[in-house]
């Protein structure tokens, strides 16, 4: 590869593709997006985001403007470029395995347009896809309709990537590791030389291993930090029966150990996001095809799933019933900036409260459209944290929006009905919510629920 004149086609501009597309041109490697989609590639083309990411939008306008950046739906023009990563999605089916249709379209599209390519071309697997994939369906589909060898003219590579959102563009630009799957030697090489012209002198720890194990870090990875958010909750669950305990302080302390460290030990109302559940899914139909049982992810998934009763449960316990009591919810998505509600807590919530009854007035500073589009006017929303308090019998937090976390006590008893409130992203101190009747996930009860609660 003559690093000079590198350029690289992506294919799936949705938001791993895009964030991956705009950092690669920042860096002045000249990437083409690609996409079926021609509002999203009009849109892109233009500079602008089809969807919030902080950093995105600016990074963006400047890579279009400086001709680094390309948007298109003609995936021919992959045939122009040194290596094509695939990035379209793979979502869930109904027994939690994984939709391969996107990947077989995407590997044949590109395979054709490869057919008549003179010299080596790259193709890089970064869609999130169970061990076997990359080897099995990709490389087949990919020779079948290139009419090429893998491991000759053609580069094959599994690369996951491990992107945040809301902090996407940071950790495309400062990753802890890059991890690349190949089945030879000449694939491995290109990429890492690849990320040495992305990265300079700062190339990240690159593992490189085989195909099936790269695809295995990616789930190992999520299943890991999803399981440490249930392993905080179930201590949670544990420490609100007992008086004056906080799990704050518990994780605080545990994560002083450097075995466990301090990081994914926020209790909550249970992890949400495009990926933790699907993976985890994903992952465990895998292993059962495999006849093998993962219990733990099975526990982890239904940890999960349970502590949205738990959040609901709280505030029966301080109202005494739901039917007819009007509950706030204050934060929608499934964690704070981002629209995203994809397998939030809060709908997991709201479904329960609307279930048993209670009237629920919604407000989230962004993901209000995402949620109307989901539950319709199956609820009402608020234009603000404030008018969602007014005349409320219960308010739960659930997402931990800076705008949220910086309401006070008085806030809640100037508007309430009666100021119960449900802490589920524990966001305020206790002790300034004393006034009240507050509660808060992990909170034992001489700090927590309140005896004069109803
Ligand atoms: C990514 C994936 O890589 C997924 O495997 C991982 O688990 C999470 O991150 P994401 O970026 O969220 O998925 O994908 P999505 O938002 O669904 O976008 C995929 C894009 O690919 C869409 O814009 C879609 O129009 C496009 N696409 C899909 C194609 O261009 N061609 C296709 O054949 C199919
Ligand atoms: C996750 C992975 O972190 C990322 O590496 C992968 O590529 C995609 O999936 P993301 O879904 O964007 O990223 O969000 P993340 O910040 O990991 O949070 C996931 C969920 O866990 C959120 O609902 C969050 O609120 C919850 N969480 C996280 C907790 O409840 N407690 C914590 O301590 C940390």
């Amino acid at each position: 590869m003559k690093t000079k004149s590198a350029s690289i086609s992506i294919i799936g501009m949705g938001y791993v593709g895009l964030c991956t597309a705009a950092t690669f041109a920042s860096r002045g490697i000249r990437t083409i997006g690609i996409d079926i989609d021609q509002v999203r590639v009009e849109q892109i083309s233009k500079g602008k985001a089809p969807l919030h990411e902080p950093q995105l939008d600016s990074m963006l306008k400047n890579a279009v403007r400086k001709k680094l950046l390309d948007a298109t739906s003609d995936i021919s023009l992959a045939a122009d470029t040194y290596a094509t990563f695939l990035t379209v999605g793979t979502p869930s089916q109904q027994d939690g395995s994984i939709d391969l249709s996107y990947i077989k379209n995407a590997t044949e599209d590109l395979g054709n347009v490869l057919r008549d390519k003179p010299g080596y071309h790259l193709v890089v697997v970064k869609s999130t896809v169970v061990p076997g994939t990359t080897n099995g369906v990709v490389k087949r589909f990919l020779e079948q309709s290139s009419r090429k060898t893998v491991g000759s003219e053609l580069g094959l590579c599994t690369n996951p990537e491990f992107l945040k959102e809301g902090t996407a563009i940071n950790d495309a630009l400062h990753p802890d590791k890059i991890v690349i799957g190949s089945n030879d030697k000449k694939s491995a090489s290109e990429l890492t030389r690849l990320y040495h012209r992305f990265y300079g002198s700062k190339l990240p720890p690159t593992i490189l291993t085989s195909p099936e194990a790269a695809e295995l870090v990616k789930y190992a990875s999520n299943a890991f930090l999803a399981t440490k958010v249930s392993f905080i909750n179930t201590i949670a669950n544990i420490a609100e029966q007992i008086p004056g305990v906080d799990v704050g302080k518990i994780a605080e302390a545990i994560g002083l150990d450097p075995r466990i460290g301090p990081l994914f030990l926020n209790a909550g109302p249970g992890y949400g996001g495009s990926c933790f559940h699907k993976d985890l899914q994903a992952l465990i139909n895998y292993s059962q095809n495999k006849n093998y049982d993962p219990v733990m992810f099975r526990a982890t998934e239904e940890t999960n799933e349970q502590q949205a009763n738990r959040v609901v449960g709280l505030a029966e316990k301080l109202l005494g019933s739901l039917p007819f009591k009007r509950v706030a919810v204050l934060g929608l998505a499934f964690k704070k900036d981002t629209d995203d509600i994809r397998e939030a807590a809060s709908i997991r919530v709201i479904n329960q409260l609307y279930k048993k009854g209670a009237r629920v007035i919604a407000y989230d500073p962004m993901a209000i459209p995402n949620t109307r589009k989901q539950l319709q006017e199956q609820i009402d929303y608020a234009e603000n944290a404030r008018s969602a308090l007014k005349g409320a019998d219960c308010a739960i937090i659930m997402t931990e929006w800076e705008e949220i976390r910086k309401l006070k006590a008085k806030d809640f008893q100037a508007h309430m009905k009666t100021p119960n409130v449900v802490d589920a992203r524990r966001v305020y101190n206790p002790e300034e919510f004393s006034g009240l009747n507050y509660a808060s996930i992990g909170l034992g009860p001489s700090t927590g629920i309140k005896n004069n609660s109803p």
